[in-house]
């Protein structure tokens, strides 16, 4: 089957331009110009014809950051593989990057296996999977070099949640040698747990135990502490390290420190930091704070943390923005911790309106339309090991498309939402422009308002290493 997309303004990384996309079964296989003897041929030729006028043609966008099912807390992250990226589809992704999880006294295989489980023939786009390791020992070292063969090229440990996900300093260091060896990319939960705990346990025998006190307990300086830490741990066993979720101006200060120095240092940001703060969402009235508890938590709008962040996604200091979607509805989840912070399950959900409210930034003069691509597909695709396969509209490619409009627009709300939450954190935020119409692998999945996949049209995604290091 093959479609032509005409009359729309193609978009990648380094630029846009007016071509038609021509896709072959679920490949791209050539970009061409418009009214050109080629391109006439193709229309001719062509089973179905989108017509993408005044609407920008984009690679799909690429969530390098979901929890679906994550245990946490005695509960489980409320979006499904099915629900989630069904969401994450109707926001214009049409790949996703999960985290398996390695808890205490587990086996990694074992764990892996599992994850293998809950989405096979589930998702309604492609997806990879990341490895937590909550139990750096012999066993699950040695496992690493087998998973990077298996297309599990990176590596999520914990500097926080002591007793549960927690690597002490030298767990790190030897984590970080066998990626040094293997290739593989370690990427880094920053913020120092054991201080964390301590401010938390004084906090709650104070009797502060409302949702506020999560943020208030996790001063960004013992993030920014704990990301200088991991960088030079990375160092001394000259490996690569990529930051998860960096949320504050100590911890970009010191990746970009280490940039600049010329080391193999990477960040992402998430949209939860670059619109929500401390004071206003977390420390709403009541409980309602405990829809923006998320670690690392929201930053003080008192500071220039937002800004910072808009300004390393400018300069790179900040390579990716990714959601860390991982929701909890506030009915039986977030309300397990309403007499004490401590016990609210730790998440944002937002995998569906990543690409829109990164497109807020380039309304908002913030980014051009080339790094909203970049930084939201191409980056990490690259960075994860699955591009030119996605990332990028090219030939050879997958025919993951996006078509934005951006004249259309809408109003981030739970009435309308597809992700399996019970609320938004980003109630009433307006967006200007909209997903139009998504192509997962020459399928189109969404278009006139409707979802026309169906679970199980993605598939596993065997990732090969970073090509930002190899
Ligand atoms: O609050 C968060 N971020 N929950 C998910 C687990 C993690 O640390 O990424
Ligand atoms: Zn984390
Ligand atoms: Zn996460």
């Amino acid at each position: 089957m093959t479609k032509l997309i005409k009359n729309g303004t193609v978009v990648s990384a380094t630029g846009r331009h007016a071509a038609e996309v021509l896709v072959d079964g679920a490949t791209i296989v050539a970009l061409l110009q418009p009214g050109s003897d080629t391109a006439l041929a193709a229309e001719a030729g062509a089973e179905e014809v989108i017509d993408a006028t005044g609407k920008y043609v984009i690679p799909g966008g690429i969530d390098s950051h979901t929890h679906m099912e994550l245990p946490f807390g005695g509960t489980a992250a409320s979006d499904t593989f099915e629900t989630g990226s069904r969401a994450a589809a109707w926001g214009g992704t049409t790949t996703i990057i999960d985290f398996a999880v390695q808890t205490y006294g587990q086996n990694v295989r074992d764990s892996l296996e599992a994850w293998f489980a809950k989405a096979e023939g589930e998702c309604a786009v492609d997806y990879g999977f990341h490895m937590i390791l909550g139990d750096v020992n012999e066993a699950s070292l040695k496992e690493m070099d087998t998973l990077v063969g298996e297309g599990i090229s990176s590596f999520k440990l914990f500097m926080a949640y002591p007793g549960v996900f927690y690597s002490d300093d030298g767990q790190i260091l030897r984590a970080m040698q066998v990626a040094a060896n293997n290739g593989a990319l370690i990427s880094m939960h920053a913020e120092n747990g054991i201080a964390i705990d301590v401010l938390a346990e004084q906090a709650a025998s104070r009797g502060d135990t409302g949702p506020v006190f999560h943020g208030l307990t996790r001063p960004s300086l013992l993030e920014g502490e704990a990301t200088f830490r991991a960088i030079q741990l990375a160092l001394v066993a000259g490996a690569p390290v990529y930051f998860v979720h960096l949320s504050s101006s100590e911890a970009l200060e010191a990746v970009a420190a280490a940039k600049d120095k010329g080391h193999n240092v990477f960040a992402e940001t998430c949209p939860q930091y670059l619109y929500l703060n401390l004071e206003d969402h977390l420390g709403a009235p009541g409980f309602a704070g405990a829809g923006y508890v998320c670690s690392a938590p929201l930053r003080t709008k008192h500071h220039s943390h937002q800004t910072d962040l808009w300004k390393g996604l400018r300069t790179n200091d900040l390579s990716i923005v990714a959601t860390d979607h991982c929701p909890f509805c506030m009915k039986d989840q977030k309300d397990l911790g309403v007499d004490d912070f401590r016990a609210i399950p730790n998440g944002i959900g937002g995998v569906e309106h990543r690409m829109d409210l990164i497109y807020q930034g380039v309304v908002m003069g913030e980014m051009t339309l080339e790094r909203w691509v970049e930084t939201c597909s191409t980056t990490p695709a690259r960075m994860f090991g699955i591009y030119p396969q996605k990332g990028v509209i090219a030939p050879g490619s997958d025919a993951d498309i996006v078509l934005y409009d951006p004249q259309a627009t809408s109003t981030i709300s739970v009435e309308t939402h597809h992700m399996n939450m019970d609320y938004s954190a980003y109630e009433g935020i307006e967006i200007a422009g909209k997903v139009d119409t998504v192509m997962s692998k020459g399928k189109v999945i969404i278009s006139d308002n409707a979802y026309h996949g169906r679970k199980g049209d993605g598939s596993y995604l065997k990732r090969g290493l970073s090509t930002y290091l190899h």
